[in-house]
């Protein structure tokens, strides 16, 4: 998968992929990214690449010649080599980003991300240019950069290839619709607390079935609109409603 980011802060971005999970991506060619700063499409001497908003107000504002024409390099690129291209406006006007959101931009081949600062991009841009905005929630930070390398790296670890064990993923949270189980690992007793019994049975089944009653559990706890928005099969209304006696019991 190819990813083409316009920023201001390419190095901020390139660190994304330095190391981890998208390192490793990265080095394996599972992934290509590439940085394209608007400041090298500009034409004036002072490579400017913002102005005053029309209309008076604060801030400055993204100029249009200088995004419109990275795209449009970046489209051509990727058109030369048959890869099918998305643009996404990181804002905090988009679309609320969810896992769901995520899982279906990993099946794209190539996605641009437009990272926007100051007060923002002229609005042409992305009347002209961009499919898709998307936001990291309702907050403003100063730039999309961050944006970009949370998709950079949520997209990545769904990539064929990407994680270690092939259903990692796939018990995340959110995957499923659920929350992901409480997970331990050695010592067996920290700090005078013990890991639950089931997990040191080897009894494969019941793990399965402690795991699932544990993410049905938390997800009511935590997230309860999550459980309240699916339908539960016989088997798991009754891990959920076992699971909900103990608490109260305890
Ligand atoms: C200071 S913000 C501009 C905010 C804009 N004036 C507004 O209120 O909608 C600068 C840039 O940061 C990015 N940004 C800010 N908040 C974001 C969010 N919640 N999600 C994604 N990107 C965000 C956008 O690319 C935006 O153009």
């Amino acid at each position: 998968m190819r990813f083409d980011v316009i920023t201001l802060f390419p190095d901020l971005v390139q660190s994304v992929a330095e190391s981890g999970v998208v390192g490793r991506a990265a080095k394996a060619d599972l992934i290509d990214l590439y940085c394209w700063n608007p400041r090298d499409y500009t034409t004036d001497v002072h490579r400017t690449v913002d102005g005053r908003p029309y209309g008076g107000g604060p801030g400055m504002v993204m100029k249009p010649e200088c995004l419109v024409d990275a795209i449009r390099d970046i489209r051509a690129i990727n058109a030369s080599k048959s890869i099918a291209t998305k643009v996404i406006y990181l804002s905090p006007q988009g679309k609320t980003l969810n896992q769901s959101a995520i899982k279906k931009m990993s099946t794209e081949q190539g996605l641009i991300f437009l990272c926007g600062r100051y007060e923002g991009v002229d609005e042409r841009v992305l009347e002209m240019e961009v499919d898709e905005e998307w936001s990291l929630g309702d907050y403003v930070l100063s730039g999309g950069e961050l944006g970009a390398m949370v998709l950079i790296d949520s997209i990545t670890r769904l990539l064929p290839d990407v994680l270690g064990h092939k259903d990692s993923a796939e018990q995340d949270s959110f995957s499923d619709g659920l929350l992901d189980c409480p997970h331990y690992t050695r010592p067996e007793v920290y700090a005078g607390k013990e890991i639950p019994d089931v997990l040191k049975s080897g009894n494969h089944q019941r793990i399965a079935k402690w795991r699932r009653q544990q993410a049905l559990g938390r997800t009511q706890q935590r997230r309860p609109e999550l459980v309240e928005n699916r339908i539960l099969d016989a088997e798991d209304k009754q891990l959920l409603q076992d699971f909900l006696e103990n608490i109260k019991e305890n």
